[in-house]
């Protein structure tokens, strides 16, 4: 029986991503007892109190292998030189990964621990797709629409088709203000939550993939935010 790419990714990452887990926990404890998180937009990879809103969980390869058919139409349409797929929370980088390897399109990866970014960047190189993918260390819920708009690091905001979102509600509702600026600037622009969503009430839904599946639910593309 043939294996989807992102299904061989998966066994080959059990391990290394058991561990990122363990580690990702203990960093997360580690800078729940710290005190206040830092307000610096990029994180301090030495420092023991990040703001780390959500566990480090992988999307199944099975939504992976269903997220790639759904975003087709919009990445096929990305303008020649632009990063058209963000991922917030990026953690071991495996979804920028299969959407680069699969659309031979580059990526970026956001993520608040270094733990996460070195070992996407790790992972990138021995999958050769280094050249597509960027991972940057930085706490979401600092991102401004001002550097967004003036850091070149974080251009590919301004002309991204697609922010992914498979993360826990403390930290969807942290970023949810920030994505619906960005949208404002960006119309292209659609947010696609795994697992956990906004409310109906929240925004506008373009297409709905409604499955359950091991404990995870379906995925949504969002076009517009309120
Ligand atoms: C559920 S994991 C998703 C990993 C990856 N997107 C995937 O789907 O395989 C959520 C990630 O969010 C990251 N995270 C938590 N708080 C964050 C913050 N304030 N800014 C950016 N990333 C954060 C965690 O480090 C973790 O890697």
């Amino acid at each position: 029986m043939s294996h989807s790419y992102s299904k061989s990714l998966e066994s080959r990452l059990k391990s290394s991503s058991d561990s990122l887990e363990s580690s990702h926990m203990d960093q997360s404890i580690q800078s729940s007892l710290s005190s206040s998180p830092s307000t610096s937009s990029y994180a301090d990879p030495t420092s023991s109190n990040l703001n780390i809103l959500s566990p480090y969980v992988p999307t199944p390869s099975t939504f992976i292998d269903r997220l790639i058919p759904l975003l087709k139409p919009y990445l096929e349409g990305a303008e020649v030189g632009t990063v058209p797929f963000i991922d917030i929370g990026s953690g071991d980088g495996r979804v920028c990964i299969s959407i680069s390897s699969h659309f031979n399109l580059p990526s970026l990866g956001l993520d608040v621990t270094s733990l996460c970014t070195s070992a996407a960047q790790k992972i990138s190189l021995e999958e050769s797709t280094l050249h597509l993918t960027t991972f940057l260390t930085l706490d979401a819920t600092t991102l401004k629409l001002h550097d967004i708009l003036n850091d070149q690091k974080l251009e590919a905001f301004r002309t991204a088709r697609i922010v992914y979102l498979f993360i826990y509600p403390t930290l969807l509702k942290a970023v949810k203000n920030i994505l619906k600026e960005i949208m404002g600037v960006n119309e292209g622009l659609r947010i696609v939550t795994q697992n956990y969503h906004f409310k109906d009430e929240e925004g506008e839904v373009e297409v709905s993939v409604d499955v359950e599946e091991d404990g995870f639910e379906g995925l949504k593309v969002w076009r517009r935010l309120y």
